[in-house]
């Protein structure tokens, strides 16, 4: 495969993890920079756009969110275990907040995971028990954030070699270069 070919193959597997229910990138990981450590979350893959922009759903509250704020700079980790393949975005990222970008968004969420957005308490807050989360009838704390990435590593383990691309964000879009896996 040619390198413009890897991107097409790369962004298709991108777009199957929002569209196919079971594919592995449904699920990723999530970093975020909090003083000078990290911070990992799994996060469910809503949307990837042509130029990659990625998006994921939140709380407001969220500490991702407050990581977000004094540091945007941010890294998403995919694998599909069946094809061994690696894709990480590493970029900036920007929370939404304002209501009406958010409509269509927030539009799609289900009935019962919309609550999720709507505790009483911030996530992260300390209760007795699983039981003991209150819902408030307040606006939903619901947001979107985007993860702009500069930056996207491709690795892919076969036979008889391995394939590793790096791709760089240029004025024409991502440019790439073979790398040493
Ligand atoms: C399977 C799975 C999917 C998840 N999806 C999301 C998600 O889409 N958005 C989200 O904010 N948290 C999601 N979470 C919860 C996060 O992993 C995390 O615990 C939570 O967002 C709090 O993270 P924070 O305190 O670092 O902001 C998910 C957790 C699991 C186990």
């Amino acid at each position: 495969m040619m390198i413009p070919e890897i991107l097409e193959n790369l962004k298709h597997e991108l777009i199957h993890g929002f569209s196919k229910r079971k594919h592995p990138f449904r699920y990723f990981s999530f970093g975020t920079i909090q003083n000078n450590n990290v911070s990992l979350r799994t996060v469910v893959l809503r949307k990837v756009l042509p130029d990659f922009t990625t998006i994921i759903y939140t709380d407001t509250r969220s500490q991702k969110v407050a990581h977000i704020k004094k540091n945007n700079t941010v890294s998403a980790l995919f694998y599909h275990p069946k094809k061994l393949l690696q894709i990480r975005l590493d970029g900036k990222a920007i929370v939404v907040t304002d209501k009406e970008e958010l409509k269509p968004f927030w539009s799609a969420v289900g009935e019962n995971a919309k609550k999720d957005y709507t505790t009483a308490l911030a996530p992260g807050a300390i209760i007795n028990n699983p039981d003991a989360v209150n819902y408030s009838d307040n606006e939903p704390n619901f947001c979107i954030i985007k993860i702009i990435p500069n930056h996207i590593e491709y690795l892919q383990l076969k036979r008889p070699n391995h394939i590793r691309v790096g791709f760089d964000k240029t004025e024409n879009g991502f440019k790439g270069s073979f790398l040493v896996p």
